[in-house]
């Protein structure tokens, strides 16, 4: 039996309960999970939200600096709704109960690389996480939300998957519903609704080297591409120049904002380098300094640069940066007295699912937000703390398009009654789990060697080469055997990635975060747009039921 909602949410980050909340006076929602409610990225964001807040700021320089970042590709017209429309939202959070620092009476506003005014709001070091525990208090508050923690979505359900003469993606698909692994029951569950948000976020696991969540496996894109929708810009993938260097630190996240309170990148002999590479210096847009980091790792044969911030008073330290503090204590670095070792690690996803300026997706009744969407306001380099930003103004702008389609046409009965339940054919229990642990390091090490920070067209034909074959054994795997959460998330990011190698080998030029060697050159002539993936040859739209096929 399917269960029903009106709104389904796919993710519980900013984007995802901000929708939920907003649309919960309009319908019944479900939120879908695959951890534990409060496990996104927003929970881990350190540095803030960027908006416009003091005197000497106005949204036409937080536009600009968006538009300066994005290195050309920006799409003008939504960075300037997301400017304006970020206080509105804020203080949407503040009557909600989120707790900004202050400075007196003012917000106590922080800096990071390519702002050219103070404008992050901040709760000392761990911004997410307020506002997190405030949208999760304020989910837990309403009857019309029920949670489904520790569920998987596996696939989408629409019209085209259902009926072979529409063509996924086009004007008469639609989104139905979905399947969902229940991790507690090992069970696949299907649901339906007049409306579904992805609001997956990221990917950065598709990389060795991360500061994202475990859970950041790229789902939404995979689910999203599997269906029919157009993705765009994946070679744009964000590394953060600053996490910490340790064998067991997993990448902990040093945020920019440190460096936005005076703290100085150098080598290990002390030397400073980023002014040799832009006139921000250690503040220069994160492209930029991941890459001089890069290079001087390369050039010098050390595994680390250094942050210092021994020049700070050691009271403020543990006062605007209490997490980091801790954290760098517990690895065995007190940074009010000693420089902190950092490498850069992949960090966001710049490209993702297009979408309109009201979250819509080209599938119908398939909205998105936050980091799994592509609205066009990071370009091809995001400006540090827009992303908050980014899940709060579009999933409100989706408010109003989702109530109105879910009124206009509710999913009849009938349709629903067509949706066949999940059928797991005779797929039995693997008794080969080494071929996810083994593709899954493989995929991860492929990607930050030959997709990383500098890329050059043979690293990339490798790395096309290698994830054919691997998303070829992991289709089989997946075919021949019971789904688990590994499985999944190993074949999703598997797509992940071949649609970043896909989107950099297409790209013949160099231009924010996508840097190629044989391609130094930005090319505005023939490059100054969207590179878009879809796959309408149904090459991944595979029959999701029966799900045992034949593979010869
Ligand atoms: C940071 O605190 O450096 C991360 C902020 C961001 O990625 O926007």
């Amino acid at each position: 039996m399917a269960m029903q909602k009106d709104f389904i949410v796919i993710g519980s980050g900013v984007a995802g309960l901000t929708f939920a909340l907003k649309v919960c006076k309009f319908g019944s929602v479900g939120i879908i999970t695959k951890d534990a409610l409060e496990e996104s990225a927003t929970k881990y964001a350190q540095g803030g939200i960027a908006s416009v807040m003091a005197e000497d700021d106005s949204f036409e320089l937080h536009v600009q600096d968006t538009v300066e970042t994005g290195r050309g590709l920006c799409h003008e017209d939504f960075v300037r709704i997301a400017c304006r429309e970020g206080p509105a939202r804020i203080r949407e959070l503040i009557d909600l109960g989120a707790q900004f620092d202050l400075r007196g009476t003012e917000f106590d506003l922080g800096k990071e690389g390519g702002h050219s005014k103070r404008r992050i709001l901040h709760a000392h070091d761990l911004t997410g996480w307020e506002i997190e525990k405030t949208l999760i208090e304020a989910v837990h508050a309403v009857k019309n939300i029920e949670i489904f923690e520790h569920h998987m979505a596996i696939d989408l359900i629409t019209k085209a998957r259902l009926d072979d003469k529409i063509q996924p993606g086009s004007s008469d698909d639609e989104a139905l519903g979905l399947y969902v692994l229940n991790h507690k029951t090992s069970q696949v569950e299907t649901m339906v609704a007049d409306v579904i948000l992805l609001a997956s976020g990221g990917a950065g696991k598709v990389y060795l080297y991360t500061s994202n969540p475990d859970t950041a496996t790229g789902d939404g894109i995979a689910v999203a591409y599997r269906a029919g929708a157009k993705i765009a810009n994946m070679e744009f993938f964000q590394f953060h120049p600053t996490c910490l260097f340790h064998p067991k630190a997993k990448s902990f996240l040093i945020s920019e904002t440190v460096r936005g309170e005076g703290g100085i990148l150098c080598l290990e002999n002390g030397d400073t380098f980023m002014e040799n590479y832009h006139d921000l210096g250690c503040l220069a847009p994160r492209d930029v300094v991941a890459r001089a980091i890069d290079y001087e790792m390369k050039k010098s044969g050390d595994d680390c640069v250094y942050l210092d911030v021994t020049h700070l008073e050691g009271y403020r330290i543990r006062e605007r940066f209490p997490n980091i503090y801790k954290t760098c204590l517990e690895f065995g670095f007190d940074m009010s007295k000693e420089r902190i070792p950092v490498v850069p690690a992949a960090h966001y996803m710049c490209g993702g699912l297009i979408v309109d300026a009201n979250g819509q997706t080209n599938i119908k009744r398939l909205f998105s937000s936050g980091e799994v969407c592509f609205s066009g306001l990071h370009g091809a380099n995001r400006l540090a703390s827009n992303s908050l930003l980014e899940g709060l103004v579009l999933s409100h702008r989706a408010v109003d398009k989702a109530v109105s389609l879910f009124k206009e046409s509710k999913n009849s009965q009938n349709q629903l009654e067509q949706i066949p339940a999940w059928d797991p054919g005779s797929a039995v229990d693997s008794d080969e789990s080494v071929v996810v642990s083994h593709n899954w390091d493989e995929i991860r090490r492929l990607m930050w060697n030959y997709v990383g920070i500098v890329r050059s067209d043979k690293r990339l034909k490798r790395a096309e080469r290698r994830i054919q074959l691997l998303l070829e054994e992991i289709q089989e795997y997946y075919w021949n055997f019971k789904i688990t959460k590994d499985t999944l998330e190993l074949r999703n990011i598997a797509i992940t990635a071949q649609l970043i190698i896909q989107g950099a080998l297409t790209r013949k030029e160099s231009r924010g975060l996508h840097f190629n060697l044989d391609h130094l050159d930005t090319d505005d002539e023939n490059w100054k747009r969207d590179n878009v993936s879809q796959d309408t040859a149904r090459r991944l739209i595979t029959p999701i039921n029966p799900r045992i096929v034949t593979h010869e």
